[in-house]
């Protein structure tokens, strides 16, 4: 990204970090995180067009609060706070911040009481505020830009200094214009210029990829997730002719999906392996019912079974699907991050290999779903949710087998064709076979089947979730086609509860 304007993200622990990194992106400018308490010597070498401070969960007053580098503050380099950032950089610099009598959440109306270049072409409006701490008396030199109610200091600048404060959260949509400040903040305040684009990007990437790898082949661990599936897509037009996509087919699949991956990868420039491994996987697991046992004997065979593959291949590289979210959550922003194939198990030995490529290392996943669009990957696949690295084995409680996996497959596909139907969008959802067999009649006869339960999250994070609200007619025509279509279900349960206290899968 050498000549381009770049903004670094300093991040303080809040959970907007990454909004605020692709909302930046989006407005055309690249955008780096780095841990809040980066030095300004590091800085002054990256020499980012502008610097934003990040939410975070602290009170400045804490012992163990993220600090920063107070010559961050003296660099020149324009820097907006938003939140505990904004109380940094005012604790930093001689103000004062106190517990506010009320805490300020959710939705609030705040009025700009002096121009200010933030807030160029737009009004504050109703804005985003979570916040409990609250700066009281500014650093010498700014004023107070904009006011709530309950928050004499929504904002404030000190223009000399290019330092702006925000106490609420532009970067969210329950911030009218919030998109706008930041891109005020960009352009208007810090002169950055619009360079950044996915496309550019990836073709930068694919020259980087040609000079390191030359005429050797490239292996990759096709999953058939959203981001092996890209890294497949950007490595055969890299690269066409030279990589081994190797799909380890361990049987716990859901219904057709191993050959729609397969099918969508057919007539690429790449070599598609797929290792049908159902068997295998099937006779380790027999008699295993415990959650974590299963997870480790699927890790441990996938390991196996990839190893066994590439081996076929002699000296070559490995390609991994890590994404820029891989490195910031591993806390190794700069450091080589190995992504586990899916979590499935380890990595076989990279000694083996003579390099690792990772070509989405510094993409975001909406990047990534749009680099699949850019080069023709089916909707179903980019638009993926995600699915856990053990498969089905984590939705079938208790032992796995053949007739158990057949009976969730077709309740699974029941259930995701009538969402779809009825236009219900979920951020995952998915059927759980339970080891628990009740007592049904059908027709004249008694029956003694298993009992399946729906579940149907929204999250934003995957790191909480609430359960989606099914329309009951929708639920009530999944049931009715599930006990009538699929032989072995006499009932069917709805799981609603959010995470926490429960986890989004049982297992
Ligand atoms: P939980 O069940 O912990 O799941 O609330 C959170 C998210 O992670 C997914 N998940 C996995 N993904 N390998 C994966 O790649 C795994 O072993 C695994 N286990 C859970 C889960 O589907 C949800 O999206």
């Amino acid at each position: 990204m050498k000549n381009e304007d770049k903004v670094v993200v300093l991040d303080f622990g809040g959970q907007y970090k990454e909004l605020i990194a692709r909302t930046v992106r989006e407005l055309g400018v690249y955008s780096e995180i780095l841990p809040g308490n980066t030095t300004a010597s590091r800085l002054k070498e990256i020499a980012p067009k502008a610097i934003i401070l990040t939410g975070g969960p602290y009170s400045v007053y804490d012992e163990t609060s993220p600090k920063m580098d107070a010559e961050v503050l003296q660099l020149g380099i324009p820097v907006l706070g938003i939140c505990y950032g904004m109380q940094l950089v005012c604790h930093t610099l001689g103000g004062r911040v106190e517990a506010a009598e009320t805490g300020e959440y959710g939705t609030v109306r705040t009025t700009v009481v002096k121009d200010s270049l933030l807030f160029k072409e737009v009004n504050a409006g109703d804005v985003l505020m979570s916040h409990s701490d609250r700066v009281v008396r500014l650093p010498e030199g700014f004023v107070v830009t904009s006011q709530t109610a309950d928050c004499p200091i929504a904002s404030a600048e000190n223009v000399d200094k290019n330092i702006y404060l925000v106490q609420f959260h532009p970067e969210v949509n329950r911030t009218r214009y919030g998109k706008k400040m930041i891109a005020n903040f960009l352009f208007a305040v810090s002169g950055a210029k619009k360079g950044y684009s996915v496309r550019k990007v990836l073709q930068r990437q694919q020259q980087l990829i040609r000079s390191r790898v030359g005429n050797d082949t490239v292996i990759l661990g096709l999953s058939g997730g959203v981001d092996s599936s890209v890294t497949a897509a950007v490595l055969e037009k890299a690269v066409p002719g030279q990589v081994v996509c190797i799909f380890v087919d361990h049987g716990l699949m859901r219904k057709n999906e191993g050959d729609e991956i397969e099918q969508a990868f057919k007539g690429k420039n790449l070599r598609f392996v797929r290792v049908n491994a159902q068997q295998r996987f099937l006779e380790k697991l027999k008699g295993v019912t415990d959650p974590e046992c299963k997870r480790k004997i699927i890790g441990a065979e996938f390991v196996k079974v990839f190893e066994e593959e590439s081996s076929k291949y002699g000296e070559c590289f490995l390609a991994q699907g890590t994404i820029y979210p891989d490195v910031i959550e591993s806390g190794a922003n700069n450091s080589a991050v190995i992504k586990s194939h899916h979590n499935v198990g380890g990595l076989p030995k990279e000694t083996r290999f003579k390099g690792i490529v990772e070509p989405l290392r510094g993409f975001f996943k909406d990047e990534v779903r749009k680099l699949g669009r850019m080069l023709d990957l089916p909707a179903k696949l980019v638009n993926r949710q995600p699915f856990p690295g053990p498969g089905l084995a984590v939705r079938c409680i208790g032992e796995i087998t053949e007739e158990k996996l057949e009976i969730l497959r077709e309740a699974d596909y029941i259930f995701n064709t009538e969402l779809a139907a009825a236009k219900v969008h979920s951020d995952q959802s998915f059927c759980v076979l339970t080891p628990i067999k009740t007592v049904g009649v059908m027709g004249d006869y008694r029956t003694y089947d298993y009992v399946v339960a729906l579940r149907a999250v929204l999250t934003n994070d995957f790191m909480t979730c609430e359960a989606q609200e099914i329309p009951y007619k929708v639920v009530r025509k999944v049931t009715s086609r599930i006990v009538n279509e699929v032989k072995g279900i006499s009932r069917v349960v709805l799981d609603v509860t959010g995470k926490p206290p429960a986890t989004i899968e049982w297992e």
